[in-house]
């Protein structure tokens, strides 16, 4: 009576372990057939980096399983793209150098589930969220030194970003969300597939991480996601329907004095945005001024102006007559910030606040990752020979309008706690009187709250 239950669970076991095997071999098969078929000798499939590879098998079949669109247990999903990168589970890393530097601790590996990190690094985000980082990871090398541009798309824009990629040619890291429905999944990978095998430009420089989960969006933790895995020491943050119209990477890099303050970490250089006032003129980039000689005529004759007139603060803290009057090769410091600026910048990866991950929708989103980062102690600087410019199409505006409401309020409020936060770390630290606190001193008091506390602190 005791013997068959055991015998039973024992024939489970076995038919488990067999269905992982034919699971892992079937992935392998797949993962390894897909170069060759796509024709692309080294297509990089799902491939990730090293530090983010294990095996860990369960818990990925379980993602699979959910996946499927049959229930049938023991049937494998036919979109071999699902298999490969989920076969990783855990993150791992060595004890840290500084520990054995000081002769501390024990060489040695320590991991974590990938989920459970995952969770904590995104943890203000609305969950649950699977995050599949490198889903694609580029071939080509990465100079560290590179600037990657992040960037979040939906699958109604794979063309828009096929052009950035093509034009770009430096590496990109993009977020890509799918809602949690699984004929969404199948159709979104699927097409994901057709956009990365579309051109070499793509699997050479591009890197895609999936968010998937229940939620329209969640813009600053899909900015997060994008920065984070971005494998470059400097970034720029931006929307994907902006045309880069001039190589302000080589500028950029080539310049001492910018990567300089770059590797500082308290600089973010701009790229002033432009867009064409007579929305079918901005629809083929192929027909967009490439050097600021050819910009500034359609500027005179009001064909192209700043980006989102109808919306100042967004954007004017650029100054835009300063821009059209300066010379070749300057760059000017941004002198009138205020808190609804939300340029296009170059900034390091690592060091600047991350975005607030409470800022799901249309409306402050990117706005309040400038704004903690400039009382963070980054000032903002123009490059005047640069510049982008948008591609006019259809926004979701019922959306737009509800959200925005929304994150008014959540920014008026933000504003206030993040000026809080600083004015103590800086003053703990003693720095309140230093210039890294010097946007934090000029910023904060303009929110009525926090000048009364800058009032009673004695500090202005
Ligand atoms: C996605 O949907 C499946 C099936 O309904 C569910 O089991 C899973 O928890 C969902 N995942 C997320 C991240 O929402
Ligand atoms: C915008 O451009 C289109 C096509 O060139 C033209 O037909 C239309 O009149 C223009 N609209 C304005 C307001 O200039
Ligand atoms: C930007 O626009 C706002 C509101 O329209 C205005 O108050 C401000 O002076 C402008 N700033 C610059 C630098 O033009
Ligand atoms: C900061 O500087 C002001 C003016 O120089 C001075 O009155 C104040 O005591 C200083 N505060 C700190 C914390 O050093």
């Amino acid at each position: 009576m005791i013997g068959l239950p055991h015998r039973f669970i024992r024939v489970l076991q076995l038919s488990f372990t067999a269905y992982l095997c034919v699971a892992v071999v079937y992935a392998t098969y797949h993962f390894a057939k897909l170069p060759w078929n796509d024709g692309i000798r080294s297509f990089p499939s799902t491939l990730r980096d090293s530090r983010w590879s294990s095996l860990k098998l369960p818990q990925s079949l379980d993602f699979m399983a959910s996946y499927k669109s049959s229930s049938t247990v023991g049937e494998l999903p036919t979109d071999s793209n699902i298999n490969a990168g989920l076969l990783d589970d855990k993150f791992y890393w060595d004890t840290s150098k500084v520990a054995l530097d000081l002769g501390m601790g024990h060489q040695g590996r320590v991991s974590m589930d990938e989920q459970l990190f995952l969770s904590k690094a995104f943890g203000v985000a609305m969950g649950p969220s699977r995050i599949i980082p490198f889903y694609y990871k580029a071939t080509s090398e990465v100079d560290q030194e590179d600037i990657t541009i992040t960037t979040l798309i939906t699958s109604n824009r794979f063309s828009v970003f096929a052009r950035l990629v093509e034009h770009y040619q430096g590496p990109v890291s993009v977020t890509i969300h799918i809602k949690n429905e699984t004929e969404h999944i199948r159709e979104l990978l699927d097409s994901l597939h057709g956009l990365y095998t579309s051109s070499p430009s793509m699997s050479a420089h591009v890197d895609v991480h999936l968010v998937i989960d229940n939620f329209e969006r969640q813009f600053n933790m899909w900015r997060n996601v994008a920065r984070l895995f971005a494998r470059t020491d400097y970034i720029m943050m931006l929307d994907v329907d902006f045309a880069l119209c001039t190589d302000f990477r080589r500028a950029i890099r080539s310049s001492e004095q910018v990567v300089g303050k770059l590797k500082e970490g308290n600089a973010a250089f701009v790229i002033p945005a432009f867009e064409y006032t007579n929305a079918s003129d901005g629809t083929d980039s192929s027909t967009f001024p490439r050097d600021k000689d050819s910009l500034l005529p359609l500027v005179d004759s009001k064909r192209i102006g700043m980006f989102h007139a109808s919306w100042g603060p967004g954007h004017n803290s650029t100054d835009y007559p300063k821009y059209y009057t300066s010379k070749p090769g300057e760059v000017y410091k941004v002198t009138q910030y205020q808190s609804a600026y939300e340029p296009y910048v170059v900034f390091k990866k690592e060091g600047p606040p991350w975005c607030d991950e409470r800022f799901i929708g249309y409306g402050a989103n990117k706005a309040s990752c400038l704004f903690e980062m400039y009382i963070s102690g980054v000032s903002f600087y123009v490059l005047s020979d640069h510049f982008i410019i948008h591609q006019n199409h259809d926004y979701e505006e019922t959306a737009r309008k509800n959200e925005r409401r929304y994150n008014r309020k959540i920014y008026a409020d933000f504003k206030e706690e993040a000026c809080l936060r600083y004015i103590r770390m800086y003053r703990s630290q003693g720095l309140l009187n230093t210039t890294l606190a010097y946007n934090v001193q000029t910023e904060c008091p303009k929110i009525k709250n926090v000048a009364r506390l800058f009032g009673q602190l004695g500090e202005t």
